[in-house]
């Protein structure tokens, strides 16, 4: 049997009479990670791939082995596939503006469903006022779930981005995925993007079976320090989906 008070004792700000019920939003963080971050300031603080200090090189090995530890929690094939960004919004603006403005053009679609976090609607709203594209939505199926009917109606020759949620914040639905990517690939050239914020909490992610083109999930969200976030971009061997260079420090994204 799972020790319930175990689990809580772990978590100081739950310490007490506190109930927490806005994980989905945010989770508390364990002591764990409390005291990861303390260790980090009072002996390793130092800029990231910056200097030739020890202390440089050591902050600079944790922080791209956190990178493999990512890579292994969703089974990518490299740690280069994944990019640090400060939100899953900041991710999905960022692949909105890295890669899509530089394909989309007028009379494109992108196809996003009725149930997504607005962080998954506003940046394809602006890229596609940039280039001419249209945002078409997929509306809600009887009982909140994906209509994949209203999908494969939707999904043609101009669908250049498929945008869904894993598990959306909105209803809690569980999206197909399998079958939204399946009907993607046999029917479009668009690159599919997945939100895994919610998701990522409550499934195993495998990005190698998904066979998406991109999976954005937030940290934050799963008990790691505030404001990191992951997007995930399939290897140039799986997927034609290259992002452009972006704030030119060197890595493709952010850092
Ligand atoms: C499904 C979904 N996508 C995106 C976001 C935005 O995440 P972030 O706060 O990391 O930008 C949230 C936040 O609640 C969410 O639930």
């Amino acid at each position: 049997m799972t020790d319930l008070q175990a689990i809580r004792d772990q978590f100081p700000a739950i310490d007490g009479e506190t109930v927490y019920l806005d994980s989905a939003a945010t989770t508390q963080k364990p002591q764990a990670v409390i005291d990861c971050i303390t260790h980090y300031y009072r002996n390793q603080n130092a800029n990231v791939h910056r200097g030739t200090h020890s202390l440089t090189a050591l902050a600079t090995s944790r922080f791209e082995s956190a990178r493999e530890t990512v890579a292994r929690f969703i089974n990518a094939s490299s740690e280069k596939e994944i990019i640090w960004t400060r939100g899953a919004t900041e991710a999905l603006n960022l692949i909105a503006q890295t890669y899509a403005r530089n394909q989309l053009q007028p009379g494109d679609e992108i196809l996003v469903s009725e149930m997504e976090h607005h962080a998954n609607i506003v940046p394809w709203q602006i890229v596609a006022e940039q280039t001419g594209a249209k945002v078409v939505k997929v509306p809600m199926g009887e009982g909140c779930q994906f209509n994949l009917d209203a999908f494969r109606a939707l999904i043609n020759s101009h669908t250049k981005i498929v945008a869904v949620a894993q598990v959306t914040n909105v209803t809690g639905t569980v999206l197909p995925l399998n079958d939204i990517i399946a009907i993607t690939r046999a029917n479009s050239q668009a690159v599919v993007v997945v939100d895994g914020a919610q998701g990522v909490v409550h499934q195993r992610t495998n990005v190698q079976t998904l066979d998406a083109d991109f999976y954005v999930f937030s940290g934050h969200k799963l008990y790691a320090r505030g404001y990191w976030r992951t997007v995930w971009q399939a290897s140039p061997t799986r997927s034609n989906a290259t992002m452009a260079w972006w704030r030119k420090n060197g890595r493709k994204g952010l850092v």
